[in-house]
């Protein structure tokens, strides 16, 4: 292949740009290698714009100076973490820290106490978790337009309402947290050592009553402040819908990142990545100390995951770190993984995840439409 470099007048970003060529040409022959410079010192920008068949090296439109492809999947995943944010910050306004990083609520005593029966810190790890998301969606939207491209506003939709608890804002939400079907297959998924999603197998879920039904994962109203066992089972099943959100996106970067072109591009997914298998451990420790009980109100179970039937490596609940597992193949020996990372549809995977969680209870065929759009468009990439 070809490549026809334009020349820039700044050596730093040469030198950049010669680093991107050599990673590119091991990739993959579909590249673009469309790669603009960087913005060096005060607002000097030189971009360093390389052609792989001397066509135009930027489409217009939506994605500005980034390939199609790589701003689709940034727009994708700023939704995403436009639609964890709202969530987040619902569950931060009744059960994390106050204070200035994450304003808008002012806390509901009670929920933060059934909460920390999981763990004394919730308080702060949903405050970071909370803030971290924030960063997320600011960071890929503002990264989007210094490159030209769309960024993504969902504003439209905060439509759903807030929960009436004692310390939630009365806004318009874009997520649902009152009626939650969560899937708590992860949690029997990462502790396999025999299976694995990409190879098609499926996982029994760890809390079998959530995944049917639906439930709050957060006081509707300072009515379901009581009995306490209700409330519990409340924080129990924000405990592991904590953990079912941050597995989604410790998947979600690697499976896409595999199809992104840019070298920036992939920094950028491989940088933020990480940061959601970092919650997603925090969680799946948590999530493991939730106390086995049964909801006097509705009947839901959380069982002892330690005491047979359970119990063994499916459910063991300090095993917390991914067992290591089959990988592309039955010929390698077995892995510690994230999984899944299979990169077919994983955008529209993970939108589905989202709908069958019940998160978009409520919102209009349009909302549904947009999101769509914009997952198809990434996975196209
Ligand atoms: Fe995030
Ligand atoms: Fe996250």
């Amino acid at each position: 292949m070809e490549l026809r470099v334009r020349r820039s007048c700044h050596s730093r970003i040469e030198k950049e740009e010669i680093v991107e060529t050599e990673q590119s040409q091991g990739l993959t022959t579909r590249r673009s290698f469309v790669v603009r410079g960087l913005v060096a010192g005060a607002a000097a920008i030189a971009a360093g714009q390389w052609f792989a068949d001397g066509s135009p090296a930027f489409a217009a439109g939506e994605s500005g100076s980034l390939p199609a492809g790589d701003a689709a999947i940034l727009r994708f995943l700023s939704a995403a973490e436009i639609l964890e944010t709202d969530l987040w910050q619902q569950y931060n306004e009744l059960g994390g820290i106050q204070d200035k990083e994450v304003p808008g609520g002012s806390g509901n005593p009670q929920y933060t106490k059934a909460l920390k029966v999981l763990d004394g810190d919730m308080d702060q790890y949903i405050h970071d978790n909370t803030e971290d998301e924030f960063t997320h969606f600011t960071f890929i939207n503002a990264y989007l337009v210094s490159r030209g491209a769309k960024p993504v506003n969902l504003d439209r939709f905060r439509t759903l309402p807030s929960s009436k608890a004692t310390g939630a804002q009365q806004i318009g939400r874009l997520t649902n947290l009152m009626k939650l079907t969560v899937d708590t297959s992860w949690f029997t998924r990462y502790r396999s050592r025999t299976k694995s999603p990409d190879l098609g197998h499926g996982f029994p879920q760890a809390i079998p009553g959530l995944s049917k039904g639906k439930f709050p994962a957060i006081p509707r109203s300072d009515a379901d402040l009581h009995p306490a066992k209700h409330l519990q089972a409340i924080a129990n099943t924000a405990g592991f819908h904590f953990a079912f959100i941050e597995q989604g996106g410790t998947s979600l970067y690697p499976s896409l990142a595999q199809r992104v072109t840019n070298p920036e591009v992939l920094r950028i997914l491989l940088s933020i990545g990480p940061t959601e298998t970092m919650h997603f451990q925090t969680w799946q420790d948590k999530a493991g100390n939730a106390p086995p009980l049964t909801d006097p109100t509705n009947g839901l179970v959380f069982p002892d995951l330690n005491k047979p039937p359970h119990g063994g490596e499916d459910f063991q609940t300090n095993l917390i770190m991914p067992e290591p597992t089959v990988f592309l193949s039955r010929k390698f020996p077995v892995c510690s993984i994230i999984r899944p990372t299979n990169t077919h549809g994983a955008a529209m995977g993970a939108l589905k995840a989202l709908t069958a969680d019940g998160l978009f209870i409520g919102q209009p065929p349009a909302f549904f439409a947009t999101l769509t759009q914009l997952a198809h468009a990434a996975d196209a990439a």
